[in-house]
């Protein structure tokens, strides 16, 4: 096994006790995290990176006509994957590697779509990490992150700081925030979505260079006619 210093602990932890209880957590999340996928513009032929892949709560939720290489630094997590890709009959569609997600071996431009499910809380290094995810997807491509980040400044932050001194180094952060993580990166927010019945766990569907502009609905009648007389013209 590969233990790299940064990663020690939090590679100690998923290697030995939170394979027996991620499970359970992750059952009530099924239906919101497949509305959360349920965002993303599939095409026939799509390659998705999923990177920290855990268990591969992803992969029944997505279409059978894409293909998915889920990276890991935790040989039981990828195991349990491969595990479950096999009895679901996936296994000629789906690749697991164990790899650092801060520093993937692979092309710029490689993948269509990401999927980052509890990844950026979890990982040494949020930013390095989302970086590494942008400069790998192809310009176009979708990148979902399924995650319980924070917003600026969030009452959340405080309250959560001493707890994760701790937690940051054998399981996740709490007090991580979007914003800091994607500021650097060439992507806009194109839609974000509720991830549990609380709002705690976000869906943001996010776009790799390219401006989102929102459609503006007119509201009522003198607005949708206006809309129209504009359209004539
Ligand atoms: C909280 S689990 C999420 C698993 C899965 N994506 C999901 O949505 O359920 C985070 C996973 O990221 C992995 N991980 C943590 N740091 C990593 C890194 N630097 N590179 C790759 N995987 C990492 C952990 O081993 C763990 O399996």
């Amino acid at each position: 096994m590969d233990l790299q210093p940064k990663n020690f602990i939090k590679q100690l932890s998923f290697n030995t006790f939170i394979p027996y209880f991620y499970p359970f957590m992750m059952f009530p999340l099924k239906f919101w995290r497949r509305k959360a996928i349920g965002m993303m513009d599939f095409k026939k032929g799509d390659h998705v990176l999923i990177p920290g892949a855990g268990g591969g709560h992803d992969f029944a939720m997505l279409p059978d006509y894409v293909t998915v290489t889920g990276v890991d630094i935790s040989d039981i997590m990828l195991g349990i994957a491969r595990a479950k890709a096999e009895f679901m009959g996936l296994s000629k569609r789906v690749k697991l590697v164990h790899m650092d997600g801060e520093n993937l071996r692979f092309a710029d431009n490689s993948f269509d779509k990401a999927i980052l499910g509890l990844f950026l809380t979890c990982v040494y290094d949020p930013k390095k990490a989302f970086a590494e995810v942008v400069r790998v997807v192809k310009p176009g491509g979708e990148i979902l992150i399924y995650d319980h980040l924070v917003g600026r400044k969030k009452w959340a932050t405080k309250l959560l700081s001493s707890m994760d001194t701790i937690l940051k180094y054998n399981f996740c952060s709490f007090i991580r925030e979007i914003d800091i993580i994607i500021e650097e990166q060439p992507v806009s927010i194109i839609k974000n979505i509720h991830g549990d019945p609380f709002g705690f766990v976000k869906g943001f569907l996010l776009c790799k260079d390219r401006e989102y502009k929102e459609e503006v609905k007119p509201k009522g009648l003198f607005a949708k006619l206006y809309k129209h007389l504009l359209n004539i013209i």
